[in-house]
C-alpha cells in the first residue's frame, strides 16, 4: 500500500525517460525536491561513493560522506592526501554516487580488494559534461562542480555546487542489519588502518577492532553465508595483518 502511494507521488513529481527519473520542474524550481526525494536532508552525514578523474584520466571511486548544506550546495570533508581530494582540486568535477551496495562501498575503500589492485573500469559510465566518471551501479547519482576548497588541518572542506540529478527506478530493499553493520565496520576498518603505525592512537584503534569484532558476531548471525560475512571475514583477516605489522 505505501509502496503504492510513493509510486504514485513520484509519478506526479517526475518524467520517467529511459529508466531515469527526471524532475519535471528542474528548471523551475531548482533541485530541492529531487536531494529531498533521494532523502537528503539539512545536517545529517550521508554515506556514498565519490567517483573523480585520476590525473591519467582512469576513474577513482572512493566512499566519502556527504552534508545537503542548502538544496543546491552540499559539502564533504576530505583527507588532504585522498586521492578523490586531489582530483578533485585538480580538475574540480566529481559525481556523488547512491548506492546500498555495500561491496561497492568495501572495494572502493580498500582498492588492494580488486583485481591488480585497480577498480575495474567496467564498473564506471563516462558522462557527457563532467570529468567524472559515474559507477554503473548507482541509483542514483549527483554531479557537482567544486564551489570552494578550504583546507583545516589533515583534512579540506570542500563545498559543491550540483550541477544534475539522476535516479533510476530500482525496488526497494528489504533490510538487514547486516548491511549496516558491515558498512560500519568498513568505515572503522578505515581508521584502524590509517592508526596502524600511530603509537598514541593504539587505544582507539583498540576500541575500534572490538567494535568490529563485535559486529563480526552480529553479521554472522544475522545473515549467514552471505556477502555480509565474505567482508567481515576479510575485515577481521585485515586488521589481524596490520596488527602484525604495526
Ligand atoms: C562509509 C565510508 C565513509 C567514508 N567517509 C570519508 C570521508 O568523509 N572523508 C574521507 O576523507 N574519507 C572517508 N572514508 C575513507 C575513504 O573512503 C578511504 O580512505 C579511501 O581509501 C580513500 O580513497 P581515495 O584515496 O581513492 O580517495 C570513508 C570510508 C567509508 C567506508
Amino acid at each position: 500500500m505505501l509502496g503504492k502511494t510513493l509510486l504514485f507521488d513520484c509519478e506526479n513529481l517526475h518524467s520517467v525517460e529511459k529508466g531515469c527519473i527526471r524532475p519535471s520542474n528542474l528548471e523551475a524550481d531548482g533541485l530541492t525536491a529531487k536531494l529531498i526525494d533521494l532523502g537528503f536532508m539539512q545536517g545529517a552525514i550521508y554515506e556514498t561513493i565519490v567517483s573523480t578523474a585520476n590525473p591519467d584520466g582512469s576513474p577513482n571511486a572512493a566512499p566519502m560522506g556527504v552534508r545537503m548544506q542548502d538544496e543546491q550546495t552540499l559539502s564533504l570533508t576530505l583527507f588532504n592526501l585522498s586521492n578523490t581530494a586531489l582530483n578533485l582540486k585538480a580538475n574540480h568535477l566529481g559525481v556523488i554516487n547512491l548506492t546500498n551496495n555495500i561491496e561497492l562501498f568495501y572495494k572502493t575503500a580498500f582498492k588492494e580488494t580488486n583485481p591488480d589492485g585497480k577498480l575495474p573500469s567496467q564498473w564506471f559510465i563516462k558522462t557527457k559534461s563532467a570529468a567524472a566518471p559515474k559507477l554503473r551501479d548507482a541509483d542514483a547519482t549527483v554531479d557537482f562542480s567544486v564551489i570552494k576548497m578550504e583546507p583545516i588541518g589533515e583534512k579540506t572542506t570542500v563545498l559543491c555546487r550540483v550541477e544534475q540529478v539522476n535516479a533510476s527506478k530500482s525496488y526497494p530493499k528489504v533490510y538487514c542489519r547486516a548491511k549496516a553493520l558491515t558498512l560500519e565496520a568498513i568505515i572503522h576498518a578505515t581508521r584502524v588502518q590509517a592508526f596502524a603505525n600511530e603509537p598514541s592512537k593504539q587505544a582507539e584503534a583498540k576500541k575500534l577492532k572490538e567494535t568490529i569484532t563485535n559486529y563480526n558476531d552480529i553479521v554472522n548471525r544475522v545473515a549467514p553465508n552471505s556477502v555480509y560475512t565474505r567482508i567481515m571475514a576479510d575485515l577481521m583477516q585485515k586488521i589481524t595483518l596490520w596488527r602484525a605489522k604495526s
